[in-house]
């Protein structure tokens, strides 16, 4: 779960230079990375044979209509003015891997409901921001996009703040930008579509702001953006209660969803032709499965990474404190699980996690860091730091450069602390001013690309497997990611490599990724 602009980041790639095959949206980073991504449309962001070209026109995914459990369409049609824009949708995300994924289950919503998806807001009825608040300025930046419509929206056109900044804001949103009319926390999002009919049948200003649900956002489709990497939620909510972090408030309590209905997703997802999943959650690894098989996280790993066909299975983010040896130890037995842990550790003092409310110590932490490193496969770890946070002194912020020399991290995504709404470090003492911050941001990310340059030096000349997820304007020329979640730019005179697997000799290294020449060619498997 990661937006910042102020973030330094490990694995992030420009794609500038990719085609938009293969790498439909603005994203690309290990920890989440982009801070917004507009949907692409268009056959190039999909994976080929998944969806059919009507299935973006006229929002019915194939077989819908002859399914007897199917929607009854004609409902939603009434009441929506005769207009070019009639029963389009735009969609707009910003924030996390979980709010993407969100993102691509309400499509999928507004999809099976005969909405059609439109790459402009311009053009479209409804215009909806799945929104991110974990820091100020992802709040900022959603109101002064809100702000945009202040004197443009048109007559009968619906705008729509969903996810973290709406639970946050809850109906003050209507306060401040009252041409707003709906708003939707994620936790409420299995009544979005009782919320959108309301709004169809002319109600003003809906709200979905409950998180006293034990339930977990589950739709009969799903429209995926990332045509090689299909995103699976197993746990939603938050019960840790950082110090810091608005999450338990926006996403409410921990649910867990039945390890069957997960395996059952995988499965449909192979059929679709994905090879790689990534479970996600926001403390994945507290997976608890809510039915009788009371399967563990390290076993829910290794089944889904069993289902015949699955080839990669990544999972984030893990928590510290419910970070066991049977993870490793799945990882160290199961090759399809990636070898890549990300292990946000926040600081390397051990008062400011006390402050944080983090559960663990420095030491605890660095056991978990020995344990990986330890572990009889290479494993490539990640982390989330914070500096600057209330009462963080000089020595705190050296010991957090010390930690990270110490765990050597393959890559971190690095922020300055940012107080948010109605979380308990609102109140402490003892700011740390900004350009403080913003010194030692500077120092630790230094601090981490040397660390980076030097860890991936190291690996050349060794070979990757790559999963091959973008072609460059240049000839010859692809990108993908390596099972431990490093960017490969690699050369190869093959035709047609996306979606393929390629063995990647590695020939130079950056400090956010790699570059390589295939073996053979590549020829991909
Ligand atoms: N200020 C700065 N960073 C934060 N994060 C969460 N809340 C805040 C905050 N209030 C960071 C943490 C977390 C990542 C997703 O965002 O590092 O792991
Ligand atoms: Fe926020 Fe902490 Fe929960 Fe992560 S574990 S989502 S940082 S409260």
């Amino acid at each position: 779960m990661v937006d910042c602009e102020d973030m330094g980041n490990s694995f992030d790639i420009s794609l500038e230079k990719l085609t938009g095959l293969g790498v439909p949206r603005e994203t690309g980073s290990a920890g989440g990375g982009a801070s917004s991504g507009r949907l692409a449309l268009g056959l190039a962001g999909l994976k080929p044979g998944i969806y059919r070209g009507e299935t973006l026109e006229g929002g019915l995914r194939p077989g819908a209509a002859e399914d007897p459990k199917s929607t009854d369409l004609s409902q939603f049609r009434v009441n929506r003015s005769v207009c070019a824009t009639q029963g389009t949708f735009f969609l707009e995300t910003f924030g996390c891997q979980m709010n993407e994924h969100d993102s691509e289950k309400v499509a999928g919503v507004l999809l099976a409901r005969g909405y059609r998806q439109v790459e402009s807001p311009d053009t479209a009825a409804v215009i909806l921001y799945n929104t991110c608040s974990i820091r100020e300025k992802a709040a900022q930046k959603i109101f002064s996009r809100l702000g945009e419509y202040r004197f443009t929206k048109k007559e009968g056109q619906v705008i729509g703040v969903l996810g973290c900044l709406a639970q946050q804001e809850g109906e003050e949103i209507f306060e401040r930008a009252p041409w707003v009319s709906l708003v939707c926390g994620s936790a409420s999002y299995r009544k979005l579509p009782e919320l959108i009919a309301q709004l169809e049948a002319g109600n003003s200003r809906i709200t979905g702001l409950d998180t006293d649900t034990d339930e977990t956002f589950e739709t009969e489709m799903t429209r995926r953006n990332n045509p090689w990497r299909a995103y699976v939620t197993i746990i939603e909510g938050c019960d840790k209660a950082c110090s810091y972090c608005v999450v338990p408030f926006t996403r409410g309590p921990e649910r867990s969803r039945a390890s069957a209905s997960v395996l059952e997703e995988v499965r449909q997802l192979v059929d679709l032709g994905y090879t790689e999943v990534l479970l996600l959650g926001q403390t994945v690894n507290s997976y608890a499965d809510p039915s009788a098989r009371r399967m563990r996280f390290s076993e829910l790993l290794a089944a889904v990474a069993e289902v015949p066909g699955m080839r990669r299975v990544r999972f984030m983010t893990s928590h510290p404190r419910d970070f066991g040896k049977d993870i490793v130890e799945a990882i160290e037995a199961v090759s399809a699980i990636c070898d890549h842990v990300h292990l946000p550790v926040q600081s390397g003092s051990t008062a400011v996690l006390r402050a944080m409310a983090r559960t663990y110590t420095r030491e605890e932490y660095l056991e978990r860091i020995a344990m990986l490193r330890g572990a009889k496969r290479r494993i490539s770890i990640t982390t989330d730091l914070i500096v600057g946070f209330p009462g963080e002194t000089e020595r705190d912020f050296e010991e957090t450069l010390s930690l990270m020399e110490v765990a050597q991290y393959d890559g971190a995504f690095s922020f300055k602390y940012s107080p948010r709404p109605n979380t308990p470090s609102l109140k402490m003492e003892d700011a740390i001013p900004e350009e403080e911050k913003s010194r030692r941001l500077g120092i630790l990310q230094a601090g981490q690309r040397d660390i980076q340059v030097e860890r991936n030096a190291r690996l050349v000349g060794e070979v990757f497997e790559v999963l091959v997820e973008g072609k460059s304007r240049r000839e010859y020329q692809w990108m993908g990611h390596t099972s431990c979640n490093r960017v490969l730019n690699f050369t190869s005179p093959a035709k047609e490599l996306l979606g393929h697997y390629v063995q990647v000799r590695v020939t130079g290294a950056g400090p956010h990724s790699l570059v390589g020449e295939a073996i053979h060619g590549g020829g991909g498997q």
